[in-house]
């Protein structure tokens, strides 16, 4: 973490996990438990439908409310899909964009990554963009020239003003949901090297204000460690963002210092 220049913004992404009355039942043990410091920004990403009730739960609280997913086009013939006015308009602040689930799923590409950050842009979300190596890239020894080429996609056409507003995260495939963190020197390595595609695409101020996220098996016992690297900016924490008490303890080891 570097805090003099960036923030620090620990997310937690539920993704199919929690009704209605779970939802209600986390925001009453998570609002005990927050701490009254005001170091690291807190996200949660909860299921779409669950949003209207989750900004109203966590009103008046640090807590912001994500959506996981958004389509591109601004309306239309899109059966299932919400777009990203109707998102800021509930109270949405961030979006994650291009998660590895949605890509191997939902066949999401690079080229559609691109399409979901100018529109989450233009309706005025803050996006958290996914990048991230799989096994067999990572055996490979192509992982920087992957992430390069895939942060590079992904932030084609997005003007520095812009920058800011964006959270890059870098999830190893093989490392979510595994129980297989990357060492804190892999992950540490790798946001280095996003900030250093994102200095040569931009400049060194905006490259450095730029939060970067690790995600991937993060939980209360490694969090402290990840966080220590310079280029670690907080993390997009799943299966231990499902527990309150988890949670609040990765919160806690972002907020040390
Ligand atoms: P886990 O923390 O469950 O490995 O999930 C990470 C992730 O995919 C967050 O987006």
């Amino acid at each position: 973490m570097n805090r003099r220049y960036r923030k620090t913004v620990i997310a937690g992404n539920w993704k199919m996990n929690k009704t209605l009355s779970d939802t209600q039942a986390f925001a009453q043990q998570l609002r005990e438990l927050l701490p009254r410091g005001k170091w690291c920004d807190i996200v949660l990403c909860v299921p779409a439908i669950n949003i209207p009730s989750a900004v109203r739960l966590f009103k008046n609280t640090r807590v912001a409310i994500a959506a996981q997913n958004v389509h591109f086009e601004e309306k239309g013939a899109f059966t299932g899909e919400l777009s990203a006015a109707m998102l800021a308009e509930q109270g949405v602040k961030y979006v994650i964009i291009g998660h590895s689930e949605r890509r191997q799923y939902y066949n999401e590409t690079d080229f559609t990554v691109n399409k979901k950050i100018h529109a989450a842009l233009a309706a005025g979300l803050n996006p958290i963009l996914c990048v991230g190596e799989s096994l067999e890239q990572r055996e490979l020894g192509v992982t920087l020239e992957y992430i390069t080429y895939q942060v590079k996609t992904a932030l084609a056409g997005v003007p520095a003003e812009q920058m800011r507003r964006i959270i890059v995260a870098y999830e190893p495939i093989w490392a979510i949901g595994t129980g297989r963190t990357a060492t804190a020197q892999q992950a540490g390595e790798v946001c280095q090297a996003i900030r250093a595609v994102i200095r040569k695409l931009y400049d060194a101020r905006v490259a450095r204000a730029v939060t970067i996220q690790y995600g991937g098996s993060m939980n209360a016992k490694n969090a402290a460690e990840l966080l220590a690297q310079p280029d670690i900016d907080g993390g997009l924490i799943g299966g231990a963002s499902l527990n309150a008490e988890d949670f609040i303890q990765i919160i806690n080891a972002a907020n040390q210092e």
